[in-house]
């Protein structure tokens, strides 16, 4: 395993974090967990993704439990900002919900500090003044070391470290956009950025929620799997040119004699804005190949084969003759 820098935090992160969303769900109890953290732990991960809303707070809780007695040898996220209410996983950044959500964090995940604390979706309200002031307010407290935002579009990054700049608060220091051979907007303006800026990037979905695995077929959504067991992956992402682009990276896969899960991750980590790809299991069965990206020898040539498989997304200018 190698350990790169996670932006300019000063920190070194394993090139792979594990996420942890499927911890406490559907077919992995605590002991599946425990499994899939050892076998993370014992390639060398140092990073785990956590947030409030996964599994109701369950894959926080679980997660506590695992890493409670070599805390601080780990980097570790966790999220506010997704789903309903001023309860565990409450919606929007006032500064009484970011007091109220980081102290249920830390109380699950039994520490005293949470590594990288994301926002996890853009919200409106309130300004960004506010919502910077209370996370720097955190890491003077020291329950945060680096704020940090998933889901922000770049200008919304770029205006909220503006702000925080210009009041000598913390800014992000890490995004967290979803990215994977179907979902590449994030080359156009925030990838760039965050090489620019000195911003960490650990990017989600690396298998666009298991479709790039290839086990659904053409369209078939009966496999059990994230599309079946949810509408908005089914929205995101079933339609009939992904399960062509599925194929296809499995034909690729096949030649090169590597399992398709692995190319598909080690894809995503080849670009040079990415600082660790998160991946995401649910057993030990599916976190093997995933790791076993580490081990792929992504030539220029392998990394233009896959990339023509998706259309390359546009400059954030109209002037396409300029691109390089
Ligand atoms: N910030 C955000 O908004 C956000 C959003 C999503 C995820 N995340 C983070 O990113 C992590 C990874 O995201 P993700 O789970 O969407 O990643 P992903 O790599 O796109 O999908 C992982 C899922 O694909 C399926 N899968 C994995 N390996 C497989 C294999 N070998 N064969 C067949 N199916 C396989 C499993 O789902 P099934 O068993 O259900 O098919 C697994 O849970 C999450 O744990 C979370 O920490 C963040």
């Amino acid at each position: 395993m190698k350990y790169v820098p996670l932006g300019n935090t000063g920190l070194k992160v394993s090139e792979l974090c594990f996420g942890t969303m499927t911890f406490g769900g559907e077919g992995c109890d605590f002991d599946t967990a425990g499994a899939i953290y050892n076998r993370c732990r014992d390639i060398g991960i140092n990073f785990f993704d956590c947030a409030n809303v996964y599994v109701g707070g369950e894959s926080e809780r679980i997660l506590g439990r695992l890493i409670k007695d070599e805390r601080d040898t780990l980097v570790i996220t966790t999220k506010l900002g997704m789903g309903a209410g001023i309860d565990a996983t409450g919606p929007g950044y006032s500064r009484t919900h970011i007091m109220h959500h980081v102290e249920q964090s830390l109380r699950r995940l039994g520490t005293d500090h949470i590594d990288i604390y994301f926002l996890h979706r853009f919200h409106e309200q309130p300004p960004l003044d506010d919502v910077m002031r209370a996370l720097d307010d955190l890491v003077r407290q020291g329950k945060v070391r680096y704020p940090a935002a998933s889901n922000f579009a770049a200008w919304q990054i770029a205006k909220a470290n503006g702000i925080a700049h210009a009041n000598g608060w913390s800014p992000f220091r890490c995004i967290q956009p979803m990215y994977n051979l179907l979902k590449r907007q994030a080359e156009v303006e925030l990838l760039p950025m965050s090489e620019s800026e000195g911003v960490g990037v650990i990017s989600y979905s690396p298998l666009a929620g298991g479709i790039l695995s290839g086990k659904y077929g053409k369209k078939n959504l009966e496999v059990d799997g994230r599309l079946k067991e949810s509408e908005a992956y089914r929205k995101r992402y079933a339609n009939h040119s992904n399960f062509d682009v599925a194929k296809s990276l499995a034909k690729i896969a096949e030649q090169y004699g590597c399992h398709v899960v692995s190319l598909a991750v080690a894809w995503v980590a080849a670009h040079p804005g990415i600082t660790a790809p998160i991946i995401g299991a649910r057993n030990l069965d599916q976190l093997e190949p995933a790791l076993k990206s580490l081990d792929i020898n992504m030539t220029r040539e392998l990394h233009e084969q896959v990339s023509a498989l998706s259309p390359r997304p546009g400059l954030a200018t109209d002037r396409e003759e300029e691109r390089a």
